[in-house]
């Protein structure tokens, strides 16, 4: 029985998982009325309800801190304030019941969660609000194979949202503006090999909308180009390490017509696509319990919790794979 916990950035979160099995997957975000996330305050967020949190999934679990065999938690990449709360609190109950520690990384939690529904090597394409990466384990390590030069998508999405007057996340009402657009209009398409930008697009966007365009038109556009950037990249990440599974991880995953694109794109080159259910995609604390158990069911634990600390900059193929 291991117990993840998650507090990289917006989210905290706290899930339990046994043998695979998700018993509790148990969320609360901190949300703003208008602007972006401040670390300090999404921080002091997660140190007030993280009890409850862990209340409500142990209830939801049926178990107690009795039956946990091991605390795993999200040690980067992410705000350090926010992973300081989770990794205090990973150490306090690691601590008070003699449980042993898991520090996970959050990407590669992102990745493996999508073995859940049935995926054995796959690529992973992660797309999230600070995130835009395109990951797969080649050569004893989780590579980046191509990622965003400078904003996550769903960063630019929200943005591009924010500039529309729509509140924060802007994401699913683009989504909802998109399905009524009819007109296609020609945005900046940005790839180099595996690596995709958004700021030319972000700008014209704006431009466009400040000459009167139609914000449904806008919107149709800016998914059918952006995703279709994040497809193209898969595709050749696909193609170059020669997998035949594409995961798609990380809250803009939850968007129907990207999920639908990348299907139609696995489908021509024979391969399967695999989508986790929402609350697996964003950020949560199941996942970070699914990679956990992995690791601790191959004896890789930290008993000395003094050697462990979170890492805000961790990149994902600096993960050390003991466990492969
Ligand atoms: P990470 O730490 O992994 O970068 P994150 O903090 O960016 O995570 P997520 O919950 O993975 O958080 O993703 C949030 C993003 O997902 C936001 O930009 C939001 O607009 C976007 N999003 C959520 N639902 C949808 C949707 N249906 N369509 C498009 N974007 C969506
Ligand atoms: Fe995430």
């Amino acid at each position: 029985m291991i117990v993840g916990i998650e507090s990289t950035a917006h989210t905290f979160g706290i899930g339990v998982v046994k043998n695979g099995k998700i018993l509790a997957n148990v969320r609360n975000a901190y949300t703003t009325e208008s602007g972006g996330i401040i670390p300090f305050e999404a921080a002091k967020h997660h140190r007030e309800i993280s009890d409850e949190v862990l209340a409500k999934a142990l209830v939801d679990a049926g178990i107690s801190l009795k039956d946990v065999e091991g605390i795993a938690f999200s040690q980067g990449p992410g705000l350090a304030p926010c992973l300081k709360i989770g990794m205090e609190f990973a150490k306090k109950l690691a601590k008070e019941n003699s449980i042993p520690l898991i520090p996970v990384n959050h990407c590669v939690a992102h990745l493996e969660i999508g073995k859940i529904t049935g995926a054995k090597d796959p690529v992973l394409l992660y797309a999230s609000g600070a995130n835009t990466q395109i990951i797969a384990y080649a050569g004893g390590k989780y590579r980046i194979f191509g990622e965003t030069l400078d904003n996550g998508v769903g960063n630019f999405i929200d943005g591009f949202a924010r500039y529309l007057g729509l509140g924060f996340p802007g994401g699913p009402k683009i989504a909802e503006l998109a399905e009524k657009g009819k007109n296609y209009i020609e945005l900046p398409y940005a790839i180099k090999g595996m690596d995709v930008s958004f700021s030319g697009m972000q700008t014209k966007l704006k431009q466009l909308y400040d000459k009167k365009g139609n914000i449904n038109d806008l919107a149709f556009s800016l998914q059918e180009t952006t995703f279709a950037m994040l497809v193209e990249a898969s595709e050749r990440a696909l193609a170059h390490v020669g997998k035949n599974e594409l995961v798609i991880g990380g809250g803009v995953g939850c968007n129907k017509r990207l999920q639908e694109m990348c299907k139609i794109m696995c489908k021509e080159r024979d391969c399967k696509f695999f989508a986790p259910s929402n609350d697996l995609l964003v950020d949560n604390g199941a996942m970070i319990a699914y990679l956990g158990e992995i690791i601790f069911k191959k004896g890789i634990v930290e008993k000395n919790l003094d050697k462990i600390d979170f890492l805000p900059r961790q990149r994902t193929d600096e993960v050390d794979v003991k466990w492969k």
